[in-house]
């Protein structure tokens, strides 16, 4: 079939080509004709109707008309840069992926990103921030689609429009724009208490990093890898920025959305630009591939879970060094599609029921977002592989295919790409069994959503615990229902009995004792 999808782009790093633009020493039209003024429609004389034959004019506003995209519905809010993953080869025991193999360089591109804030909102508001990384590897793209908190809000990915329509504005006053201090957020999160542990770590420091280049990374989910003898090992991964982890105070994060609420782009883009490339290592966290996949009593499909440090130790694997800014904000940090479904030989998933929902989504919302199904021939996110598919036309079809044969079996454009030895190098899912009875629930062990909450709230020091409670305070302070703050304090007494009497104390509002049950949601009103 032998079909041709674009040139790559030419450039190591992924960006894009000039492709048609700013080809010429003149302005032309979009058709390339050269245009002799672009300041004046034109008119039936200087003071009278413009007229509806003026190609130029309608061109240009068409156009203008269209200029934007839908942004994304979660991690509208983004910044990102190209850079380069060295590989120490440490991982090549447990996994045959080459980028991971010793010495092998790859580009990347890597996006940050506020979850809930849209397109135009503040850099500094409390939220968590995305971590997304594309490798354009030699076999194909891998993209680790990560966040700076390692565990998240839900359990099964079937409950993620509802921790999104919870936490994004209110649908009446479309307030607030950004942040987490209001009622719709604070009603999900108590009453959905496997979110407890992830909105601690939201209301600790991490949720106001003092920059992209000081915010750890984490794949939250475990993943299986696979080596070349196809033995299998469950990891979990962490990006460890060479800068160390460091946060802003709330002050400053409040003052800082007013004086600059551009503060985290501007920092990497500055600091790009400056020369200071700043550095993670990839790291993994590895633990045997068993049929329980559990570790020390954790479940590893968990993902509201951690697995401590002192348990299972993070193990380098590579260094990431961003060195170039994008060129074009539109054609790359828009544009560019991140999917968990991206996975290289290697590399395979687990049963995390929230990764599931995962693998559906990216691509789906990518169908919206991008205008049709040939967003992998936009430049940003074109592989740095060769590539020999049979998908066709569709909206935005960029490539010109050859052949008249895109299926198989064919005899006419000599045979099918599936010869003899091609198979070498490909993508093989691991064979695991798989059976079970058809159930809605959830498995026994995802019950406990308080204990892993305590121990990361143990583990803070004097100044961090004032801050968790100043924060608690100051998002609780917002919400105008009164017992949705009640019956979040009654999560927090299961957590920690002085973090709850101190918040109760700046809300003003009892403190309720631990023993008591978390209420049950009221019915909903029947709508009329
Ligand atoms: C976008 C991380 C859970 C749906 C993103 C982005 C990141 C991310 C980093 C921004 C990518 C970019 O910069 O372009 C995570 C993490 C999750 C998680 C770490 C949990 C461990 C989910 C779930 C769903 C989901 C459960 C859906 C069921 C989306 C969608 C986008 C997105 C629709 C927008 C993608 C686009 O428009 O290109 N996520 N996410 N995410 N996420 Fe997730």
């Amino acid at each position: 079939t032998g079909p041709d999808t674009g040139s790559p782009t030419g450039e190591p790093t992924g960006a894009p080509q000039a492709a048609m633009a700013q080809t010429g020493a003149f302005l032309t039209s979009a058709q390339g004709v050269r245009l002799r003024d672009t300041d004046h429609s034109l008119k039936a004389g200087p003071r009278g109707p413009v007229l509806l034959q003026d190609f130029h004019l309608r061109e240009k506003v068409m156009h203008f008309d269209h200029e934007r995209i839908p942004e994304r519905v979660v991690h509208a809010r983004g910044a990102a840069a190209h850079g380069v993953f060295r590989s120490y080869g440490t991982a090549s025991n447990v996994t045959r992926a080459a980028f991971l193999a010793e010495g092998a360089e790859t580009p990347v591109f890597v996006r940050f990103s506020t979850v809930l804030g849209s397109r135009g909102s503040a850099d500094t508001v409390r939220d968590t921030r995305g971590f997304a990384t594309k490798f354009y590897t030699t076999e194909g793209v891998y993209d680790l689609v990560g966040n700076n908190i390692p565990v998240f809000f839900i359990q099964d990915g079937i409950k993620f429009p509802d921790v999104i329509h919870a936490g994004k504005p209110h649908p009446d006053r479309e307030i607030p724009q950004a942040q987490s201090a209001h009622d719709t957020f604070w009603d999900f999160v108590s009453l959905h208490t496997e979110a407890t542990h992830h909105t601690l770590w939201n209301m600790s420091d991490r949720g106001i990093p003092r920059s992209f280049r000081m915010m750890e990374g984490f794949g939250v989910h475990t993943f299986r890898l696979v080596n070349a003898e196809g033995a299998t090992t469950l990891v979990k991964f962490h990006w460890k920025p060479k800068l160390g982890v460091h946060s802003l105070t709330w002050e400053e994060a409040q003052m800082i959305s007013g004086v600059d609420p551009d503060f985290h782009r501007r920092d990497l883009a500055d600091a790009i630009e400056a020369g200071a490339y700043p550095q993670w290592e990839l790291g993994i966290q590895v633990f045997p591939d068993t049929p329980e996949q559990m570790f020390e009593g954790i479940d590893l499909l968990d993902p509201t879970k951690i697995v401590p440090e002192e348990l299972a130790p993070v193990q380098p694997v590579g260094l990431m060094e961003l060195n170039r800014n994008p060129s074009n904000y539109f054609a790359e940090t828009e544009q560019v599609a991140f999917h968990t479904g991206h996975l290289v030989p290697g590399i395979d998933i687990t049963d995390d029921p929230l990764l599931a929902a995962r693998l559906f989504s990216y691509l789906d919302t990518q169908i919206t977002r991008l205008a049709g199904p040939n967003f992998a021939q936009i430049p940003i996110n074109r592989p740095h592989a060769p590539i020999n598919d049979m998908l066709r036309d569709g909206w935005h079809q960029d490539a010109v295919h050859r052949g008249v044969a895109p299926y198989k079996p064919n005899s006419l454009d000599g045979g099918c790409p599936f010869h003899a030895g091609a198979s070498e190098g490909a993508y093989v899912e691991v064979p695991l069994e798989v059976s079970g009875r058809k159930v809605r629930e959830a498995p026994a062990s995802y019950a406990d959503h308080f204990s892993q909450a305590r121990l990361f709230w143990l583990s803070m020091s004097a100044p961090e615990r004032e801050h968790i409670i100043d924060a608690y305070t100051f998002e609780l302070g917002k919400c105008y229902e009164q017992a949705i703050k009640e019956r979040q304090l009654r999560v927090l007494a299961n957590i920690d009995p002085v973090l709850c009497r101190e918040v109760a104390q700046g809300l003003g509002l009892p403190e309720p004792a631990p023993s008591e049950p978390l209420a049950d949601p009221a019915p909903s009103p029947a709508l009329s």
